[in-house]
């Protein structure tokens, strides 16, 4: 919640204005040891800005739509609050976050050192059964790593070329891997996972006022495209999520595709809706939507809108935003 009348609590952050080009996610420190698809590293930037400007400062934030957890893990290592919950209702990644949360994130660490990675080393390791929790964490880190973007849902596969035909290792960082698995023990213990469904989640923490979510669903409303390719559990109830939305005492920030279905629900709900561009792994340029009860905050931010139609200005022909970006500067993902 803001404050009445609050103009800003950071003023020189309003100097200027905010360009409306995706960010470049190598300005982004990289702390989740997932690749993950959908995954909203190039959000992090806007979500500090959000998350600044919530006064009194909440306690805890909740992600119930965790994946890669990268909005938790900059939440707790930047201090915006004290404690995250994160729900994820997929067993291979929620693996990950049981064992790092029952202390065992310095066992990947190693695991992920000593592992010699070929196709058959893998294939031999991830069709192992009956194993324990920090085993599946590990078969997830190697599926995550080896599989064509970083997809565990059904109907995925190796890597054939991957990155400068390097093939199946071309994802496969260990030394970064194993130091950010190392780097998450400083704040496991203010993790609280659960395997639930997330809109559970959202449900039984509604009425308090100390808590904010950060809520970046599966992109399936309307019976819309890529979440069902990308996630084993796809299935939701958005019409739900909107209601519950509108329930929670504490802010809540949403990410979603850019879907007339989904800009329907948010305006019945009487929310606010921003465009926002990023670049996805095609290296396109695509905008999302944020949602949120009071999004005033985005005022700064260069207006994103629909028409990509070009303008005048002063004679200049200039073009709306750019279709591509370079992909430089990339860093390990
Ligand atoms: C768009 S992704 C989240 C990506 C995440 N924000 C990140 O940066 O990595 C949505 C996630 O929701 C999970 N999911 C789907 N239905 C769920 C449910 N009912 N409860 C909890 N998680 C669910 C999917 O498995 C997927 O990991």
């Amino acid at each position: 919640m803001k404050a009445p009348g609050q103009k800003s609590l950071f003023p020189d952050l309003c100097e200027g204005v905010v360009s409306p080009k995706p960010v470049n996610v190598a300005s982004v420190p990289q702390r989740s040891p997932f690749r993950y698809p959908g995954g909203k590293t190039w959000f992090v930037p806007t979500f500090r800005d959000w998350i600044k400007n919530q006064y009194p400062k909440p306690e805890i934030l909740i992600e119930p739509f965790a994946g890669g957890g990268i909005i938790s893990l900059t939440a707790l290592f930047e201090k915006f609050v004290s404690r995250v919950i994160m729900a994820e209702i997929d067993e291979d990644i929620a693996a990950v976050w049981q064992s790092v949360v029952d202390g065992h994130a310095e066992w990947i660490a190693k695991k992920i050192l000593s592992f010699e990675l070929t196709k058959e080393s893998v294939i031999d390791e991830i069709s192992r059964t009956g194993v324990d929790v920090r085993e599946k964490a590990f078969q997830t880190i190697l599926k995550n790593r080896t599989f064509h973007g970083g997809i565990l849902a059904e109907g995925s596969g190796f890597l054939k070329y991957g990155e400068n035909g390097k093939g199946i290792r071309s994802r496969w960082y260990p030394v970064t891997l194993s130091r950010r698995f190392s780097n998450l023990r400083l704040i496991a213990d203010r993790i609280l996972f659960c395997r639930e469904d997330g809109l559970e989640v959202i449900q039984e923490y509604s009425q308090r006022k100390d808590v904010v979510f950060f809520i970046d669903p599966p992109y399936t409303a309307g019976g819309k495209r890529a979440g069902k390719r990308l996630y084993r559990h796809f299935k939701l109830d958005h019409e739900r999520l909107f209601k519950l939305c509108g329930s929670v005492k504490g802010d809540f920030l949403m990410t979603y595709d850019n879907a007339d279905e989904v800009k329907a629900m948010a305006r019945n709900h009487g929310f606010q809706m921003r465009l926002i561009p990023m670049t996805n792994t095609h290296h396109a340029t695509m905008q999302e939507l944020v949602i949120g009860k009071d999004l005033s905050w985005m005022d700064r931010y260069t207006a994103v809108h629909e028409q990509t139609a070009e303008y005048k200005t002063e004679g200049k022909k200039k073009e709306a935003p750019a279709k591509r970006s370079s992909g430089r500067g990339k860093p390990p993902r």
